[in-house]
């Protein structure tokens, strides 16, 4: 057995009993192989429903390596998945669409489901953006939305293609609204919501953050050294019951820049601001090197400063799918009541 196929022996191993879990929860998308913290840097390998997706970030994998992993796959679950390999490693960190190692046929590439917590989501792996459409380290986070929501105002930011909306909406939300400047992440999270038909319907604001959301929190609108803004969508005043806020790592849009690393505080003060009293805002971060205890720090201190101290806080963690040999998970998720 290769070194590569041992640690994936290894990495299945270890999840028989979150695979248990998973099952019973109606949850079929999830991850096989965290590569980083389970002995191949750069490779993951992630169920998505009937589909395989194999990712290189560092180098290309072998051919005949790559279908040995999809074969050991396939007989530790069971299961006849089908194989989509996207190499991002070198030049390609959009996705090699030359396919001179595996070319996937045709039904691995087509529209797939996918399920989470009961719920159907869209599966397709090939597309513009460079990220599968469902993240799969905020499941915890989405599962704990669900069992959260109950007759609460969700504002969902950053929305992506809407999974905290959908989880909020299977809660019992009273109103959901997903904010995101993407048309075409904002359609997927459409399509999230008729493939959910029983769930009552969520809203979408296809708007850059900046000015939505200092619109809700009641916050003027700042230019750039006097440049003038393109048309943004208006919005009123007001606040919501749980707030979710899960940005990029860098974003740059005409309206200001989205920068974990360098202005947290840019992103929380307005997103602090649109939570009501006694409400929540789930906040996370996704950048490796910054600790959790320094950010924390950082958000109890922009929360006390504007005068919306807060109550109590809870940690988060990605589940068992993604380990982290060291206790600092990239992903990190903060639950704070005001
Ligand atoms: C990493 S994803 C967020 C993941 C998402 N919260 C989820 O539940 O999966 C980043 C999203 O932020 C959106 N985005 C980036 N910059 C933005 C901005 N300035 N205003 C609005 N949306 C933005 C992108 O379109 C993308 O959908």
């Amino acid at each position: 057995m290769s070194s590569l196929a041992q640690a994936l022996h290894a990495a299945l191993d270890r999840r028989a009993p979150l695979f248990d879990q998973l099952q019973q929860q109606g949850t079929d998308c999830y991850r096989l192989f965290h590569g980083s913290q389970e002995g191949a840097p750069g490779l993951t390998l992630d169920r998505y429903g009937e589909q395989l997706m194999v990712q290189s970030f560092h180098a290309v994998l072998d051919q005949a390596e790559l279908l040995r992993l999809w074969e050991q796959v396939k007989i530790f679950l069971g299961l006849d998945l089908r194989l989509v390999y996207n190499d991002r490693s070198g030049g390609n960190s959009r996705i090699d669409r030359s396919d001179p190692v595996y070319q996937a046929d045709a039904a691995a590439l087509e529209d797939l489901i996918g399920r989470e917590w009961g719920l159907a989501y869209r599966v397709r792996a090939r597309h513009a953006g460079q990220d599968p459409l469902l993240f799969l380290d905020l499941r915890n986070a989405r599962g704990w939305v669900r069992q959260n929501s109950t007759g609460r105002s969700v504002l969902n930011l950053f929305a992506y293609t809407c999974g905290v909306g959908l989880c909020a909406a299977a809660g019992g939300a009273g109103e959901v609204l997903n904010l995101d400047f993407a048309e075409g992440n904002l359609a997927v999270g459409k399509e999230n919501g008729e493939l959910n038909p029983q769930l009552p319907k969520m809203q979408f604001l296809q708007s850059d953050y900046f000015p939505a959301i200092r619109q809700l929190a009641g916050l003027p609108i700042t230019t750039r050294r006097g440049q003038k803004l393109p048309s943004y969508p208006r919005v009123a005043q007001r606040q919501f019951d749980l707030v979710f806020l899960d940005p990029p790592a860098w974003a740059r849009s005409a309206f200001g820049t989205v920068d974990l690393a360098r202005d947290y505080q840019s992103l929380l003060k307005p997103a602090l601001l649109a939570t009501a009293d006694d409400g929540v805002l789930v906040c996370c971060n996704n950048l490796a090197k910054v600790s959790m205890d320094e950010w924390r720090d950082q958000v109890l201190r922009c929360a006390s400063k504007i005068g919306r101290p807060v109550r109590d806080w809870e940690q988060l963690s990605p589940a068992a799918d993604f380990p982290s040999n060291d206790g600092r998970p990239p992903l990190k998720t903060l639950i704070l009541r005001l």
